[in-house]
């Protein structure tokens, strides 16, 4: 066959898609032209369908009237096949026929519960994580979903804000990876696919930086540090194709995200020519009055569509004002058409207009319980997420054939706390979920004997059931205690001030180490928690976060050794509250520390130790990883230049594992100052028992740009360090010059 050259092929392959588009447009504009004003912000207009409230709801008559009047685009919180595909019929009855978007918070799973993003971000495992939301989305998609309101990608530094719990963590660059994955997994081979739903990137922007980590407050920050560490997860996810955009709750500077200019159409849809439509959170057009810069609800809808808002959830303030302000002329009728048409754009590009029931198949959406496969990759995940963190003369993991080990704690036999925050298993009892105590049950020896006792409750303050957990703690030969958080106290609207062990567990904890058994401490919770005593008295510390459905099976291969744990902390964990934000990408000060107890006139708190009590980064293996030999294939680099960074890892331990090797650089002088590690790659390999292997990372001036004084973003020669190692803190380093 003759062969055709690579440029024709390009340029057929843009011809067609340029070709595709242009049909969509067409499709788009004759749909456009035949609307009324009333159908057109009937599109803008979305509302809750009830099964799940997830804020607080309008109650405006009734509804499938409306739909059948064309009054509503899109409906969230409506579950399974057979209701969507009821109010899909009612939408097919309306003048247009125009199909109805359905929309689901479906933040980690759908029936198949995985961890919880956070801990997913434990794993640095961009396929697994990618998997994940691959799984996800086909089981809601089978649900009648069309599209889910994640990733969330919001940066956290602050552990007090419950919604740490649904991204990534602290750091820019992991987290862009993992937007990125997230949302290739969500949309999979492309809308129009029935097992793909449509992303939403959450929430824009800046949601994360809440001031003191109380949910829905304000945040207040430079432009320089909000596209530096706040916006890049959500241009990765735009540029990963993302279809939709969620704004969020807070005002940034002033003004709120919502009605905000500057971020939807300058930076969004200018800057970064997204596409796609932009959604409102939930009431958070109609909270602008709250907020106090808009007069009116008329006034909340002009200022949140002449901003970027695309589609209104739930506050009402669309379809109550945007026909009068189109008649009174204060609105034109092409932004909402633009609107409009971002909207019916992707209805087109979901194939919805050619079969709105594609998504709604019964057949499938049971097919899909209970797979198999996906359980297995759930519990895959929940392996990759656990992190272990301590391990003190390696106590773990534990012999399956223990005579005797008592498993105390409120969270052993918990069920549902599994599943923490933005589940939605508990609606359906179909997929079973392992608790703790089963996984171990299901693991140890026909021979061992396994005692329980629950301590005490997760919040509660009696301590009548230690003595309990004492007598079974002092009858066992080892003591596996699971304590933490409830499943709802990391989560939306649960900020803390107190982030320690909730209740008395903690005490609980102190109680069984006194009996002077190996104790091994493993905690579940939706952030990192402040548990010091624990920290510094048990042998044995693993953290679990919320894993989901396959809990117990993965926390059982964990503990007796089918899995060795690999992950590695995507946030760091204070010492206390007071030192609330500690992260590893902060500036040097004029007056650093010279050490981690030097408080003589730098910058530090007199009464605690400068570091924070886990850095971002760690976590360790049941084997150990020696890093030597760190060297660079030049010292000094020209700007067209590509630069190699290289070291040996060995595995000098007993158990084969998986290291995730960071590297970080330090931009030793710039013209605005530069954080002390800015991480830029990681590789994770496996290593048998004494294997070696080099790893490389070559990078270019593209990853040494960062934004000035004037928000150019570019790289400026000088001296920098690399440093590479298994954490934020234990590195190796080296420097070079940029010319
Ligand atoms: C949350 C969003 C969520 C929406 C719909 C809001 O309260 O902030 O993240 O997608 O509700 O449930």
């Amino acid at each position: 066959m003759k062969k055709i050259p690579f440029t024709l092929l390009f340029l057929g392959s843009l011809f067609y898609a340029s070709a595709q588009k242009k049909s969509t447009d067409q499709k788009v504009d004759s749909v456009l032209r035949m609307m009324t004003l009333t159908e057109k912000i009937g599109q803008l207009n979305q509302y809750s369908g009830g099964d799940d409230d997830t804020g607080p709801t309008t109650k405006d008559g009734d509804k499938h009237n409306q739909i059948k009047k064309g009054m509503v685009g899109s409906l969230l919180n409506v579950t399974g096949a057979k209701a969507t595909r009821a109010l899909q019929e009612i939408a097919m009855q309306s003048r247009m026929k125009i199909p109805l978007l359905f929309g689901q918070d479906v933040i980690h799973g759908y029936r198949t519960t995985f961890p919880i993003p956070l801990a997913e971000a434990a794993s640095w495992d961009l396929p697994a994580i990618e998997r994940s939301a691959r799984i996800a989305a086909t089981e809601a998609s089978a649900a009648g979903i069309h599209w889910t309101f994640a990733p969330m990608v919001d940066i956290a530094r602050d552990p007090r804000w419950g919604r740490i719990m649904e991204g990534a963590g602290e750091d820019p660059y992991l987290g862009s990876l993992i937007a990125a994955a997230r949302v290739k997994g969500f949309q999979g081979n492309g809308l129009g696919n029935t097992n793909a739903v449509m992303a939403c990137v959450k929430h824009f922007a800046a949601y994360g930086a809440a001031v003191g980590g109380r949910d829905y407050n304000s945040v207040d920050m430079s432009l320089r540090q909000l596209h530096e560490i706040y916006l890049p997860p959500f241009k990765a996810a735009a540029e990963a194709g993302a279809a939709t955009f969620m704004n969020s709750f807070n005002d940034l500077n002033g003004t709120p995200a919502t009605g905000n200019k500057y971020l939807q159409r300058n930076i969004l849809k200018g800057e970064w020519k997204f596409s796609g439509f932009v959604v409102s959170d939930w009431g958070s057009i109609g909270e602008m009055l709250n907020h106090g810069n808009v007069r009116d609800s008329a006034d909340a809808a002009f200022t949140a569509l002449t901003a970027g808002s695309d589609m209104d959830m739930e506050s009402r303030c669309y379809k109550n004002n945007l026909a009068t302000l189109v008649k009174d002329k204060k609105i034109k009728i092409e932004l909402i058409d633009d609107a409009v048409k971002r909207i019916l754009r992707k209805k087109f590009e979901m194939g919805l207009f050619d079969d709105p029931y594609k998504f709604c198949n019964e057949q499938r959406e049971n097919e899909q319980r209970n797979n198999i496969q996906n359980l297995l990759a759930a519990k895959i995940m929940a392996e990759k997420s656990i992190v272990l963190l301590k391990n003190e003369n390696n106590i773990l993991p534990l012999s399956k054939n223990i005579k005797t080990i008592a498993c105390i704690g409120p969270l052993i036999k918990a069920v549902r706390e599994n599943l923490g925050f933005w589940s939605f298993q508990w609606q359906d009892d179909t997929v079973k979920i392992v608790t703790v105590w089963e996984g171990i049950k299901n693991k140890v020896s026909a021979g061992t004997n396994m005692l329980y006792a629950k301590g005490c409750g997760i919040k509660d303050s009696s301590r009548a059931g230690f003595a309990e957990a004492i007598a079974a703690a002092v009858k066992a030969d080892v003591v596996v205690m699971n304590v933490g958080e409830a499943g709802d106290m990391s989560g939306e609207a649960k900020s803390r001030s107190n982030i320690g062990l909730p209740g008395v567990q903690e005490e609980l904890v102190k109680a069984i180490i006194a009996t002077g058994k190996p104790v091994v401490v493993m905690i579940s919770a939706g952030r990192p928690l402040i548990f010091n005593y624990t920290a510094d008295n048990a042998p044995a510390i693993i953290y679990n976060w919320w894993l989901g459905t396959q809990a117990g099976n993965a926390v059982a291969d964990v503990l007796f050794g089918d899995y060795n744990p690999s992950a590695k902390l995507p946030v760091s964990f204070p010492r206390t509250e007071g030192q609330i934000p500690v992260y590893y990408n902060h500036f040097n000060t004029g007056r650093p520390a010279a050490n981690d107890s030097d408080v003589n006139y730098v910058s530090a708190y007199t009464d605690l130790l400068n570091s924070p009590k886990y850095p971002f980064g760690y976590g360790l293996s049941y084997t150990n990883f020696a890093y030597s030999n760190i060297s660079l294939d030049k010292n000094i680099m020209a700007a067209t230049e590509k630069i190699s960074a290289t070291i040996t890892i060995t595995n000098t331990g007993n158990f084969a594992g998986e290291e995730t090797v960071q590297l970080y650089i330090r931009d030793m002088v710039g013209s605005v100052i530069r954080p002390v590690k800015e991480l830029k790659g990681f590789q994770k390999v496996f290593l048998q028992k004494g294997e070696s292997k080099n790893v490389s990372f070559t990078f270019s001036t593209a990853d040494l740009r960062f934004y000035n004084d004037q928000l150019q973003y570019n790289y400026e020669p000088g001296n920098f360090k690399i440093f590479i190692g298994g954490n934020s803190v234990d590195v190796k380093e080296k420097e070079f010059i940029l010319k």
